[in-house]
């Protein structure tokens, strides 16, 4: 049963992303992309789609490869299948970012095709990865509230995808796809689609199932979580139809746009009131360190989604997007997914090494494999960089941001080398720092650790 649902390419996906995230705050606190660039440089263009492909979107689709046989208790794509969308979309990516480095002339001109091109390539390699697990999600019934989460946030990834594919063509050739004018309006669908329909659902959905899972609380979460998904992905639904109609001039289109951001806004909080509940109810009294990332992030989000609510209100979104986004990137999504990372990478390993000899030798515990104490700290550079980062941004002090930056991407290194030693721990690192009695865990003792799915 462990053999069959567990995906081995899992773990290549998460370090793939991790590189992908190393590079794009390298280059952003080398000074080659925003905030010293311009918003909309190709330069930070680049980066974004390195952030927003490279790192989380393939650290998304790494998960759902595990957590989708995990809910739907079918065996995990472990074939081709699964290997060929990732090769995909990095080739994909690289077209993209030549494709965006050949607009100031970093590169040669003829390689704007790459946008184009490297766009379509992503569009098909992540429906090749999307598709399978969406048909394995969607005969589940009844649906539970993390599918439909992440269902929508799936959906929401072919139509950010499919949009960029379309920008890229009017950046390669606005001769052969003169409609420039008519996407102008559509760099706000994009990003909204993309940050909050596709990252944000499918975070949503996932929180739901693992936090429960791990802090063992309650994951039937009532009418609240029923509230939370209808708004967010009810509002974001409305809000990418009204903005496509909106391009096209059609009367009204503006107003049920922002209605739909309001909702999703809404949606966001009472989601964040859940997850308050299920910490409040969780039976394992002290919380992990990917239990305390997460409280930090969802935190984060609650910010960066008030600021977007405030800043639109006062008129003042269009100059302070950017610190914004910077939240919503780094807080908010890359803040979950490296302490999420935190958890599932011991987790993983343990399974892929020790399930197999469970019951026949004995086996470690996951808590071995890592030392909070160690990795703490990194974690707590991490947020503190950039909430200053943040700060930095919208008072208008792009140097010190950049200093900001610099602290959070020497603790992201500390953060990897820990998910690292997570990943090549051997059995005599434990009896070199504090000897553990190896267990034997039962059945029970495995599903309060939450090895059992
Ligand atoms: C998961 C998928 C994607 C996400 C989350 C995403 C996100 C974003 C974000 C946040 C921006 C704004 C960047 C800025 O203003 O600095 C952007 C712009 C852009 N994206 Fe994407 N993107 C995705 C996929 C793609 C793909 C596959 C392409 C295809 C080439 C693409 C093409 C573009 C273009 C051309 C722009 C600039 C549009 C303009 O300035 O009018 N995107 N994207």
């Amino acid at each position: 049963m462990i053999g069959t649902s567990l995906s081995r390419w899992t773990l290549p996906h998460f370090a793939v992303a991790l590189v992908f995230l190393l590079s794009a705050q390298g280059v952003i606190a080398a000074g080659w992309a925003y905030p010293a660039a311009l918003v909309g440089a190709p330069g930070t263009l680049a980066v974004v789609h390195l952030l927003t492909i490279g790192w989380l979107t393939v650290l998304i689709l790494g998960a759902l490869l595990q957590f989708v046989p995990m809910v739907t208790a079918r065996p995990a794509s472990n074939g081709m299948m699964a290997l060929l969308p990732l090769i995909g979309i990095c080739t994909g990516l690289a077209g993209v970012v030549a494709g965006f480095l050949s607009l100031d002339g970093t590169l040669p001109a003829f390689l704007v095709v790459g946008l184009p091109a490297g766009g379509l390539l992503v569009l098909i390699t992540t429906t090749m990865a999307a598709a399978p697990l969406a048909a394995a999600l969607w005969h589940v019934r009844p649906m539970p509230l993390p599918i439909r989460f992440v269902l929508a946030g799936l959906g929401f990834l072919l139509a950010t995808a499919g949009l960029g594919v379309v920008f890229g063509a009017i950046f390669a050739c606005p001769t052969v796809f003169p409609w420039g004018r008519v996407f102008a309006g559509g760099l706000r669908v994009h990003i909204t689609s993309g940050l909050l329909g596709w990252f944000t659902l499918t975070a949503l959905g996932v929180s739901y199932r693992l936090l429960a899972m791990f802090m063992l609380a309650p994951d039937d979460r009532g009418r609240l979580g029923d509230v939370a998904f209808l708004l967010t992905a009810g509002g974001l639904a409305l809000a990418w139809f009204a903005g496509l109609g909106r391009m096209l001039d059609l009367p009204l289109l503006d107003w049920l746009m922002q209605a739909g951001e309001a909702a999703a806004g809404l949606g966001v909080a009472v989601f964040l009131v859940d997850m308050l509940r299920l910490y409040r109810a969780r039976r394992r009294p002290a919380l992990e360190l990917h239990g305390i990332t997460a409280a930090v992030s969802f935190g984060a989000l609650g910010v960066a989604i008030l600021l977007l609510a405030s800043l639109r209100v006062t008129g003042r979104l269009e100059d302070l997007a950017g610190p914004v986004l910077y939240l919503l990137l780094f807080g908010w999504l890359s803040g979950l997914g490296l302490g999420q990372l935190y958890k599932l990478i011991p987790f993983l390993t343990w399974l892929h090494r020790f399930g197999p000899l469970l019951g026949k030798a004995p086996v470690p515990r996951i808590e071995d494999m890592v030392n909070e104490r160690r990795a703490a700290p990194w974690f707590a550079l991490y947020f503190v960089a950039i909430a200053a980062g943040t700060v930095c941004g919208l008072l208008g002090w792009p140097s010190l941001w950049r200093v900001a930056i610099a602290a959070h991407l020497l603790a992201t290194v500390g953060i990897a080398l820990e998910l690292w030693r997570a990943w090549s721990w051997q059995p005599h690192n434990a009896a070199a720092s504090r000897a553990p009695a190896p267990t034997w865990p039962s059945n029970r003792h495995r599903q309060q650790e939450g090895a059992l799915p």
